[in-house]
């Protein structure tokens, strides 16, 4: 239940973590040329290792989280660096936490599992051509009592956005970290969509 879920768990992880942000991912890094230039979502963002990486790089940042500890220090981070962010407490196991959140040019998912519900409707939160990054443990990752089977990345995740997302590149690295995958879509523009 830690891993995903459970809101006094990241909290307090969150509050015991010194008063420096993470490095960003690595994969992220290696494909920022994929992004389009503009705005980025970043879901489940934590503290924002990955949001500050990207407003570094001339993006416009909104990051969402049920963690206020998280959004605060992600926040404070920015500010530090003279960055303005938009942060939004959203409980994203809610079917439709992410109605009301807008369309961005490129939607990143790091490192959480977003709900079916709310993945079959990110394409109406994301522009003609927009990228989709999800990156994470991937289905062959060994489970154990913090990272569940449901909390991989599975491959009918992404079947699932074939319809509205071209695939452009797909990475597995299989490590001392685990089992992660990478899966960088391009939205198709309306005129381009299969039924
Ligand atoms: C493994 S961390 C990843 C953080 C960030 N994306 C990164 O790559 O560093 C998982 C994040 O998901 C958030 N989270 C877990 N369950 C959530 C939920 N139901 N709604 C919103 N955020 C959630 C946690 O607060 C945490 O920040």
């Amino acid at each position: 239940m830690e891993y995903m879920g459970n809101k006094e768990y990241w909290d307090e992880r969150f509050k015991q973590r010194n008063d420096k942000p993470l490095s960003p991912e690595g994969v992220l890094i290696d494909n920022i040329n994929c992004f389009k230039k503009g705005s980025v979502l970043d879901i489940a963002c934590g503290d924002g290792r990955n949001a500050l990486f990207f407003l570094e790089n001339g993006f416009k940042i909104t990051g969402v989280d049920f963690s206020l500890n998280a959004l605060e220090r992600l926040k404070r981070f920015a500010e530090k660096s003279n960055h303005s962010i938009e942060t939004r407490q959203i409980d994203l196991s809610k079917p439709s936490g992410l109605k009301d959140i807008g369309i961005f040019d490129n939607i990143v998912i790091n490192h959480y599992r977003l709900s079916e519900e709310n993945l079959v409707d990110i394409e109406s939160h994301i522009s003609d051509d927009g990228i989709l990054f999800i990156s994470g443990f991937g289905y062959k990752h060994k489970v154990d009592e913090r990272i569940r089977k449901q909390d991989l990345i599975q491959p009918m995740d992404i079947e699932m956005l074939k319809k509205s997302f071209q695939l452009i590149k797909y990475i597995e690295d299989d490590s001392k970290r685990g089992f992660l995958v990478t899966y960088i879509l391009k939205k198709k523009s309306s005129e381009f969509k299969t039924t």
